[in-house]
């Protein structure tokens, strides 16, 4: 038998015991192994009942996603569950860690379920644009109704035991020695006698209430706007309370087999592994030391202070906060306990670990109190002067293996850490706002920064829940530089006469999350200005620069905290045109003698701004600020609302064809002219386009060279 899946045999109790590390996959190689461990179980005179149980950390996580571009192997996951479901001897599951996916899956097959109360379950294919598609969708409706299998299956969420045994997913939920439980469990099936398949079940017709599926769709195409899989999921958990099993499972394997052809499955199965790629540094050996950081200090309690204490405080971390005034601590405090009360409120903490995480919190005046933290962050208002400062003091005052992080979105990191005893231990940690709640976390290395450092802060980045890519030093790091040509552009097409309505919708339909004139009101005018402000000499000499953002400035309309941007905000939050800011940007346009256009259509809205983005994007690829293409799909899908079906902007761009991408921006060079180098395509990207090439294959050769 394979060494990746054990096979023993005690009291009558044959063991299946998978071995398959990290998450114990269901590769082929195990698929095969379990079926032949279950022939041989089924087989054996000896044998009564089966248990199937993993090693390590974690009951199967799922299928292997690494084999889904390649054609499915014998025994595939479907077969092989139907094959377990039809034993005619008892198989129970043993779970432990997360029990996702194909493993859940795998688990339904089985006819006893029983868990460790650390356990999580749940079918997560959702976000690699998937249905659960061997046996998931037909099975859990069967155990837990239908409305509560479309909520499980269209978040993807992952299930704690005890609710999951409320719901009826589990048997069984113990304290200790799963393995030893589900033992034990066989040996009472085998005196009951009966064996209890998923399969032979039908939906409760309780849950099946009126509109129950239309009405989940019509949800869903709002709040997962332009995702397939959890549409294609509410049809497939709809046809296991409309046609037999048998029928239910030859569908779903169909449909999933459309989906994971798709390219938003494609996509999203790719930030699934640039999301991990991004964690390791060519450069930095997987064995670097980390440093131990069990305490954590914050600068400023403003509400990125706040917010990012927040997430230290949610990882189980205790945070020291500090500020300069009383006031300013009390309010930032206040802040704090408000979040945590509200997520009591609704439900997402119990107030007992609240009152555990606020324990964890101090308030303190004065730098002094972070004598002895691992982990200092600073968020205090981006000024390169009150940066400086802060530096220099942290540097004197800390231990001399804290990490001395810069929240900053702009500055430059190496200037901050020139003022310091020792630069190698400052690094950037470019959260955005709000910090508790926005996924990605951008982590900037100086020129100086050592390799523990970055790796440590990285690691520390997933511990508190975020997405991280690395930067390098360079305006704006990755996404905000990207943002800036990105939102050029936009503002380029309002002074040739689309309106901001215009450009966002069309942006917005085709999936990103908000649209840039309205991103750029929620950023704040102000903020914004201040920035290109502050970095002109960075930014290109073009008098039509940005200048619809710049007159917002002007006349005070700083977006949705005035009241009034490129768009009015009677309520404060909900966007509404305003002919205002429009005739202010035509005046600007005629003042400045920019053609106005009779039509600007929504593709070329599109092209455009994607053009611009992805050209930034290539240029930091060439200029070394981004390691990778995929790193660079991951800040923008984690942190800008790229959508993931769309596997951010590079993937896209690969999707499109470079050629195609190099093609337009000659196209855009004719006929808008080209005096600031804006369709003069990266050279990177002119390389690959013309052999060919894709940024993941520029991405593999890196790998290869490194
Ligand atoms: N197939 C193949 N590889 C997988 C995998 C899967 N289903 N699940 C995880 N891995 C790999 C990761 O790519 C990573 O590889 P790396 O070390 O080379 O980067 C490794 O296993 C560890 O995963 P990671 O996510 O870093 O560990 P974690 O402890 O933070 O999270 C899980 C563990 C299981 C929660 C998480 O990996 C996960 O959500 N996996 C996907 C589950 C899923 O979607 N299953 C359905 C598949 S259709």
């Amino acid at each position: 038998m394979s060494t990746l899946v054990d096979y023993s045999v005690d009291d009558g109790i044959a063991v299946i015991f998978i071995n398959n590390p990290p998450v114990n996959a269901l590769s082929q190689p195990v698929r095969q192994a379990i079926k032949e461990a279950t022939m041989a179980a089924g087989g054996d005179d000896g044998v009564t009942a089966i248990v199937i149980a993993c090693a390590g950390r974690t009951f199967s996580a799922g299928a292997d996603i690494r084999e889904f571009d390649a054609p499915v192997k014998d025994p595939s996951l479907p077969i092989l569950n139907d094959f377990i479901e039809a034993c005619a001897k008892p198989v129970v599951a043993a779970l432990h860690g997360t029990t996702l996916g194909g493993g859940l899956e795998l688990a339904m097959s089985c006819h006893y379920r029983v868990a460790l109360k650390s356990t999580r379950v749940g079918l997560p294919e959702v976000h690699l644009g998937l249905i659960p598609g061997a046996g998931g969708t037909q099975r859990l409706p069967r155990l837990i109704g239908a409305a509560a299998a479309i909520e499980a299956i269209t978040t993807g969420r992952h299930i704690p035991a005890n609710e999951a045994m409320d719901l009826g997913v589990l048997d069984e939920v113990v304290e200790d020695d799963v393995l030893q439980a589900a033992v034990r469990a066989a040996h009472r099936l085998v005196g009951d006698g009966v064996i209890s398949r998923t399969g032979d079940r039908d939906v409760d017709l309780e849950t099946l209430q009126d509109g129950v599926f239309s009405k989940a769709k019509a949800k869903l195409s709002k709040r997962r706007r332009g995702f397939d899989a959890p549409q294609a999921a509410v049809d497939a958990i709809e046809w296991a309370s409309t046609v037999p099993f048998s029928q239910g499972l030859l569908k779903e394997r169909e449909c999933s087999n459309t989906l994971k052809a798709s390219l938003q499955s494609k996509a999203q199965r790719h930030l699934f592994f640039a999301e991990r790629l991004a964690l390791k540094i060519p450069d930095i050996p997987k064995d670097t030391p980390l440093l131990d950081v069990a305490t954590t200090g914050v600068v400023g309690a403003g509400t990125m202070g706040a917010g990012i204490a927040i997430c230290l405080l949610n990882a189980d971390l205790p945070v020291v906060l500090v500020e300069s005034k009383q006031d300013a601590l009390d309010r930032g405090l206040e802040r704090i306990r408000k979040t945590l009360d509200r997520d009591v409120d609704r439900g997402r903490l119990d107030s007992e670990t609240r009152d555990v995480r606020l324990a964890r919190l101090t308030g303190a005046i004065g730098l002094e109190a972070l004598g002895t933290v691992d982990f200092v962050v600073e968020a205090a208002f981006e000024s390169m002067e009150v940066k400086k400062k802060i530096f220099t003091e942290l540097g004197s005052i800390c231990k001399s293996t804290a990490i001395l992080a810069t929240n900053t979105s702009t500055l430059n990191i190496n200037d901050i850490a020139a003022v310091t005893c020792s630069p190698d231990r400052v690094i950037g940690t470019h959260f955005f706002s709000p910090a508790n709640v926005m996924k990605l976390l951008e982590v900037v290395r100086g020129d100086k920064t050592a390799k523990t450092f970055v790796a440590t802060t990285l690691k520390l980045g997933r511990r508190i829940g975020k997405t991280p890519a690395l930067s390098g030093v360079g305006y704006g790091f990755i996404g905000n530089r990207m943002l800036e040509d990105y939102v050029r552009e936009s503002q380029m097409m309002l002074l040739e006469g689309a309106s901001p309505a215009q450009v966002d919708s069309a942006l917005e339909a085709w999936g990103m999350a908000m649209g840039p004139c309205a991103v750029m009101d929620l950023a704040g005018q102000d903020v914004s200005f201040l920035t290109r402000d502050q970095n002109r000499e960075l930014l290109p000499n073009d008098p039509l620069y940005c200048v619809p953002g710049d007159i917002m400035n002007a006349e005070g309309r700083f977006g949705q905290k005035t009241g009034k941007g490129f768009y009015q905000y009677p309520d404060g939050r909900t966007r509404q045109n305003d002919p205002d800011a429009i005739d202010l940007i035509n005046a600007a346009a005629t003042k400045l003698s920019v053609k106005k256009r009779v039509t600007i259509t929504d593709q070329e809205i599109l092209d455009r701004c994607l053009c611009a983005l992805i050209n930034r994007g290539a240029q930091l690829l060439d200029d070394g600020i981004a390691l990778r293409a995929s790193d660079i799909d991951v800040v923008w899908s984690a942190g800008y609302g790229f959508p993931a079906y769309r596997g951010g902007p590079m993937f896209y761009a690969d999707s499109v064809g470079l050629d195609v991408i190099v093609q337009s921006f000659e196209t855009f060079a004719k006929e808008f002219g080209n005096d600031y180098g804006y369709w003069t395509p990266a050279p990177l990207l002119v390389n690959l386009a013309k052999s060919s090439k894709t940024f993941a294959e520029y991405d593999a050769d890196q790998k290869g060279s490194a």
